[in-house]
């Protein structure tokens, strides 16, 4: 207090410059860039607490989901009414999106009206606030003729912090800015607003989706600049939200894909993260609020309380004889007399002062010219914390942004809504440069919401309404056939016993369906294998060759890959290994290694009987090879006769190896854990370390694909299932792996969107030649087209690359159908893994077994959802197993090197 007095003499004696004057009075308010970096810092912290399960309860930022999953594609449609409650008007509006004119102006045609909301609503009760609500909703669809008798779908812009268990619920956590309303916290606003509508009566109203300002300002602003994926409202409140990747929030299950969050970062500095920053005039403008101790951050930036702030400082310095000669008026004494608008008009570039005069004058003052000048400087001050602090606020944001997506830069745009930011005129610029001189490296747009936040919420509505419509129809497929494809529990413990007894079977004799195939390898790899060997892959996607250096402990690789055209996968078995010695010539020569014989691992991933390591006949191709003169071959003899035919380079083949063994060798290189390998790629298959007291040898090659050739699936396969088998070169084999295996996924889905189409639910009953060839689905496009990064236009321009011509609605179902199909195949592979993980837990008599299993192969490693789901089956189906999947990172084919290695040091000793 004695340092103000002091300063209060200092300035009357020497008559200084009024803008000086404030600045120095004002001081805590200019924010220095390196404060600002600092509160950006902690919104960052904040971010963080709020996104994780564990701190989300303690923090005062509660980032909450909004199941907004994507940004407008322009494939929206449809007709809408819509509620825009919360910034300073409440609207009702009639939104019109048309399918496809997105990016192009006039896609969507609004009208709207605004209805004042009486005073004492505010901090009434919350059936009289929404009974006002739904009666001014009446009044609008009778203004517009639109048919009481009609549904009309309804969207709900509702601007305060709400928790939404779905898109069509929101859980009011409290109110804030200028309502107080009794009745409502905790409760649902939609649920509200239906009962609201039901006592009005006379109209039928579907509401859809109920979405925060600031998410469908980000909607709007999204439906012409797709790079929007941030929201931002400076008006009465303060918010922003942003598109967060699905992984990082704890309360959203699933992990692929991005979900917008409500940040609701007015509520930073409610724990008080930003007691440092705040000043005697935020705690008065706190104090007399409607919600004291809440809305830090909001209240040092919203147009609720700019005006005011600009009033407490006025009258202070005035009190203190700074302003007016010490003059105070009773006006400039009540709370409100003073409005953001005066803040606005204040700062005008040319009538700034005349504005500032005016404005004292109305609160009975008699400002002097420095008076005005001083009080000009303080609206200036106070506003511009506030476009600093957001500035800092959006600055951790993209931040955030860039990191998730591991980026240098960013190009990335801001939608942006609200009085303060529309209306004082310096404000957009001051904004932006500061969040231009905070991230350098950034591209950042700043797009005015021109139309409200009412056509973004609107098109939220749009993808909800057709959500609901295709899920009503598929539905309806699933009391179809559809239905078989969904596993249930009872199914897939069926899966697990019968696995069980499979592999039970196949330990006591030969001739089961799970062949439980030996593979002599009796040494897992010490870290001191040395020198250079080649590893050859074959059974996968492609042949690969590879030459592996072992030396202290590390490994380097070089490879090259060949893909093996149908015609030789299917002609004679002297063809097929011919050309395998053909492309190893290649990979030598390219090597410069020909002359040198090297040792080598041969990976050959179908399934052998071997009688030693380097030795093994053909049981049966699968996975589509079809080579004749293989089966009851020794196919390590038949690559030497090969080699021999070629004479142009010599191998040492030391070790044959299954994939699933060599996949479970590479890991249990890295991690000694790893007793398990599984192989989800072309074919599925899985090896794990048997007990000696079971069988006289170590790992067993399953062969898991085999289960059920015996018919013990029946009960489980479909009749889209039977097609596949039926038109595969191997039918009546392998029915396991053709339910689970990437080789088959796509024939099944392809069989499925057959069968809907002939019923008429897809492609408008259209079955196109292009549906009719086997193959065209790979797995790379189920994939693709299941992955939630998609938005719908880019899954419909998929299929449309594969010849399938249909609608946005079409791509649902197709993408519903990839879903069920890829579904059920982790489920069963993860109910399959449970048999085996349970096997060894019991064999080894233990309560609990922790356990890695090395995985391969590319449903596994690439489609978006299978790993999960997987992961998900064997904790349900093993619950006394600890299973930790460990992806394999180089192939099994430095697996088989590495098991050529150990053969040829043991041979060496
Ligand atoms: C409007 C939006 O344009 O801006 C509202 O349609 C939003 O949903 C509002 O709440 C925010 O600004 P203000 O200044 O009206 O609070
Ligand atoms: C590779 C292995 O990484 O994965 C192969 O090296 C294996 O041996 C393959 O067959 C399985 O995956 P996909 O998806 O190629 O069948
Ligand atoms: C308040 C509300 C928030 C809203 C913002 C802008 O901060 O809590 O939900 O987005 O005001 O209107
Ligand atoms: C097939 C093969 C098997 C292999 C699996 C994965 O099921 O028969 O040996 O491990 O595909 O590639």
């Amino acid at each position: 207090m004695l340092a103000v007095h002091l300063v209060s003499f200092f300035f009357s004696k020497l008559q200084e410059d009024p803008t000086k004057k404030v600045d120095r009075f004002l001081h805590a308010m200019r924010l220095q860039d390196e404060q600002l970096v600092d509160v950006s810092n902690r919104f960052l912290a904040e971010m963080k607490k709020g996104l994780s399960a564990e701190s989300l309860a303690a923090a005062a930022v509660k980032m909450l989901p909004t199941h907004v999953r994507s940004t407008p594609d322009g494939s929206e449609k449809g007709q809408f009414v819509a509620l825009d409650l919360g910034g300073s008007k409440f609207k009702v509006l009639r939104v019109k999106v048309r399918e496809d004119e997105g990016i192009k102006k006039g896609g969507v045609e609004m009208e709207e009206k605004t209805y004042p909301i009486p005073e004492e609503l505010h901090e009434g009760r919350a059936v009289e606030l929404f009974d006002h609500v739904s009666e001014s909703l009446k009044d609008f669809l009778h203004e517009k003729n639109m048919s009481p008798e009609k549904k009309h779908p309804l969207a709900f812009t509702f601007s305060f912090p709400c928790e939404h268990p779905s898109l069509d619920q929101g859980l009011l956590l409290s109110w804030c800015k200028n309502y107080k309303v009794r009745g409502l916290q905790g409760k649902d606003v939609v649920q509200s607003l239906r009962q609201a509508i039901d006592r009005t009566g006379d109209m039928d109203v579907d509401v859809l989706a109920v979405v925060n300002d600031t998410v469908a300002t980000m909607m709007t602003c999204g439906f012409d600049d797709q790079c929007c994926e941030v929201g931002l409202i400076i008006g009465t409140g303060t918010n922003a939200c942003y598109m967060e990747e699905l992984r990082h929030i704890d309360l959203v299950q699933g992990d692929e894909g991005r979900m917008c969050v409500n940040t609701e970062w007015g509520a930073f500095g409610d724990d008080g993260a930003l007691d440092d920053f705040i000043t005697d005039f935020d705690r008065d403008v706190d104090a007399a609020s409607l919600n004291p101790g809440k809305q830090t951050f909001e209240k040092m930036v919203s147009g609720m309380y700019l005006g005011e702030l600009v009033r407490l400082v006025v009258l202070k310095m005035a009190k203190l004889g700074l302003l007016f000669d010490g003059h105070v008026s009773d006006a400039l004494r009540t709370k409100g007399k003073i409005t953001t608008a005066d803040v606005a008009a204040m700062e005008e570039y040319i009538n700034g002062l005349i504005n500032t005069k005016e404005i004292l004058t109305r609160l009975q003052l008699t400002p002097s010219p420095d008076d005005c000048v001083a009080v000009q400087q303080i609206s200036t001050i106070v506003s511009f914390r506030s476009s600093n602090l957001v500035a800092a606020g959006l600055a951790a944001i993209l931040t955030r942004i860039k990191q998730n997506r591991n980026l240098r830069g960013l190009r990335i745009t801001v939608g942006v809504d609200g009085t303060v930011y529309k209306t004082h005129p310096q404000y957009p610029k001051r904004l932006h440069k500061v969040v231009r001189r905070l991230l350098p490296d950034c591209q950042v747009r700043f797009l005015l919401s021109e139309s409200g936040s009412s056509k973004g919420a609107a098109l939220v509505a749009a993808v909800a309404q057709r959500l609901t419509s295709q899920r009503r129809k598929v539905r309806l497929l699933d009391q179809i056939r559809f239905r078989c494809l969904c596993t249930f529990s009872s199914q897939l413990q069926l899966v697990k016993s019968r696995m069980r007894e499979g592999l039970e079977a196949g330990l006591k004799s030969k001739g089961c369906t799970i062949k439980m195939l030996p593979s002599f390898v009796y040494h897992t790899p010490n870290g001191t294998e040395r020198g250079k060997y080649l590893a050859l892959d074959l059974g996968g996607t492609n042949f690969r060759a590879m030459l592996v250096r072992f030396k202290r402990q590390k490994s380097r690789l070089y490879h090259k890959i060949y893909t093996i055209p149908l015609e030789i996968m299917q002609g004679t078995g002297e063809e097929l290994f011919d050309h395998l010695a053909q492309c190893v010539c290649d990979f030598l020569d390219y090597m410069g290694l020909k002359k040198v014989r090297l040792p080598a691992g041969f990976t050959f991933s179908f399934p052998c009987q071997q009688s030693g390591i380097d030795t093994g006949t053909l049981v049966s191709w699968t996975k589509g090879f079809k080579a004749t003169d293989c089966e009851g071959e020794d196919v390590v003899n038949m690559l030497r006769e090969a080699i021999k035919r070629r004479n142009e380079f010599d191998l040492d083949i030391v070790a044959l190896v299954n994939d699933t063994v060599g996949t479970m060798m590479s890991c249990a290189y890295e991690d000694p854990k790893c007793e398990v390998g599984m192989i989800a790629g072309t074919g599925s298959n899985l090896c794990y370390m048997e007990e000696l007291k079971n069988i006289e040898k170590l790992e067993q090659s399953n062969e898991w694909g085999g289960l059920g050739d015996d018919r013990c699936l029946e009960d489980i396969i479909t009749p889209y299932d039977a097609e596949v088998d039926m038109h595969s070169v191997n039918p009546g084999k392998q029915r396991f792996e053709k339910l689970t295996s990437g080789m088959y996924l796509g024939e099944i889905v392809r069989q499925v969107l057959l069968d809907l189409t002939r019923r008429g639910l897809l492609f408008k009953g259209h079955v196109t030649e292009t549906l009719k060839t086997p193959g065209i689905f790979e797995t790379k496009y189920l994939s693709q087209i299941e992955s939630d990064r998609l938005a719908l236009l880019q899954v419909r321009s998929i299929l449309q690359q594969l010849g399938l011509h249909g609608t946005c609605d079409d791509s649902i179902i197709v993408k519903e159908v990839c879903g069920a199909v890829s579904r059920r195949a982790a489920q069963m592979c993860g109910a399959g893994m449970a048999a085996v993980v349970d096997k060894i837990r019991e064999d080894r008599g233990l309560e609990r077994l922790s356990i890695a299993v090395g995985v391969d192969g590319a449903l596994y490693k690439l489609h978006p959802h299978f790993s999960q789901v997987l992961k998900e089956t064997v904790g349900v189906m093993a619950p006394h197993c600890n299973v930790t999947f460990l992806p394999s990172e180089e192939g099994s084919g430095k697996g088989a090197a590495l098991i050529a290695a150990v053969v040829r040091q043991k041979q060496e000793m």
